[in-house]
């Protein structure tokens, strides 16, 4: 049987980028990858195998290498700080974290930082020598500063409307965000072929994609 490269795919917002990117590739992608309720899609002709899995997986999957390779945001690589190599930078998905607040913030006493991302988080104001609490959110975090559960977030900024409609702004911006193609550190080896011709493939294609967008 042909031994499929196993790609972990992110749910969500993202894939209509991922679906563009290989199709620019000439690796046109199954069209019901997000849509369906089935996690594992084989496509033998591509000779893949998608994974498909929550964006904050997908680093987790590869590190255990039950994913050969995987496309995750630079926020979850940043957050999960998963032993995988990161072998390109797609440039797709490009937003931003920030330390988001009311623009009255003023500096407390007793600092609380609200965020999905705790570890980035506390990583910054740690290097900042800055002391803050922070509290893990799963989600919709805009509001904890409107309903006092803490007086700055650390989120992603995309298209800033979020934030304009909850009336916060962007206090400092900690990182670029785009998404990565990583790879299990054993099957990069064992799979050279296969991930060296797929990382080639899309290299071109955002080339291509950057020269067509001068
Ligand atoms: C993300 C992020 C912000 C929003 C930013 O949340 O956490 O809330 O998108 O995008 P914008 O700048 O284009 O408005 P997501 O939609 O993934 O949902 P969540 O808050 O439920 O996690």
């Amino acid at each position: 049987m042909q031994d499929l490269l196993k790609v972990a795919i992110p749910k969500g917002r993202i894939v209509k980028h991922i679906h563009r990117l290989f199709q620019g590739a000439g690796l046109p992608l199954p069209e019901d990858l997000d849509d369906s309720r089935k996690f594992i899609i084989p496509v033998p002709e591509m000779g893949m195998e998608f994974i498909v899995a929550k964006p904050a997986d997908v680093p987790t999957y590869v590190e255990y290498g039950v994913a050969d390779i995987g496309i995750a945001g630079k926020d979850v690589m940043m957050e999960e700080n998963r032993n995988v190599y990161e072998l390109l930078d797609l440039g797709i998905a490009r937003c931003r974290f920030s330390v988001i607040g009311l623009p009255d913030w003023m500096p407390s006493a007793n600092p609380r930082v609200a965020s999905k991302f705790p570890n980035v988080a506390s990583q910054y104001f740690r290097e900042k020598g800055q002391q803050v609490e922070v509290i893990k959110l799963n989600g919709n975090v805009e509001l904890a500063p409107l309903i006092g559960l803490a007086d700055r977030i650390v989120d992603l900024v995309e298209t800033g409307n979020t934030i304009r409609e909850n009336g916060l702004v962007e206090l400092e911006k900690i990182a670029d965000i785009t998404s990565r193609l990583i790879a299990n550190r054993v099957s990069y080896r064992m799979k050279n072929g296969a991930v060296q011709l797929l990382c080639d493939r899309l290299q071109d294609a955002i080339t291509q994609s950057a020269a067509g967008g001068r």
